[in-house]
């Protein structure tokens, strides 16, 4: 169990991540709005998901730590509806992630259309990604407060 100043610094850490998970995907969703994207901008997407992976992997670290090191026992979350839909959720924004990686991955070799239509590609999977966001954040409120 925590002391409440090193549960708040693994709360700062974990709202951190989240954070600039959210931020990371809808700065790729913006970027893949473009109809005519230049080898820069496909970089600069590429960048952008490697660090949205990074965020994951920091999110799930901070997570994992609250549960071991948190306020809470894990008891109280291995008994919490919420956590668990929480998880559901994480695991589907996982999920959904994983074509748009492979597909920008490909963008690194050249194509007719300039990678046009892999960005819109990669642009629907990302919303349905942006879908599940709001979901997964009512569970995490929920969880917090005892559901
Ligand atoms: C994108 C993924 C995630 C987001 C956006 C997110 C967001 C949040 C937010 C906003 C809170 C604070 C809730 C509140 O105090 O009202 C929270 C708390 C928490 N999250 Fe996450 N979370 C994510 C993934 C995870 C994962 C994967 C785990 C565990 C493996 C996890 C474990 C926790 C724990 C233990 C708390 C503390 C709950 C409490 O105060 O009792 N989270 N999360």
């Amino acid at each position: 169990m925590a002391t409440p100043f090193s549960d708040a610094l693994l709360a700062a850490l974990h709202h951190l991540a989240a954070f600039t998970l959210v931020s990371v995907l809808l700065a790729e969703w913006f970027m893949t709005a473009q109809p005519d994207p230049t080898e820069r901008d496909l970089a600069q997407l590429r960048r952008l998901d490697l660090l949205y992976g990074l965020m994951a992997v920091l999110v799930l670290a901070g997570g994992v730590a609250r549960l071991v090191w948190g306020a809470q026992a894990w008891s109280y979350y291995a008994a919490s509806p919420a956590f668990w839909a929480k998880m559901v959720c994480f695991a589907v924004v996982g999920a959904l992630s994983v074509k748009p990686t492979l597909l920008l991955l490909a963008t690194r070799a050249p194509a007719a259309d300039g990678h046009a239509d892999t960005l819109r590609r990669v642009r629907h999977w990302i919303s349905a990604e942006l879908c599940a966001i709001p979901l997964l954040l009512l569970f995490a409120s929920l969880m917090a407060r005892g559901f």
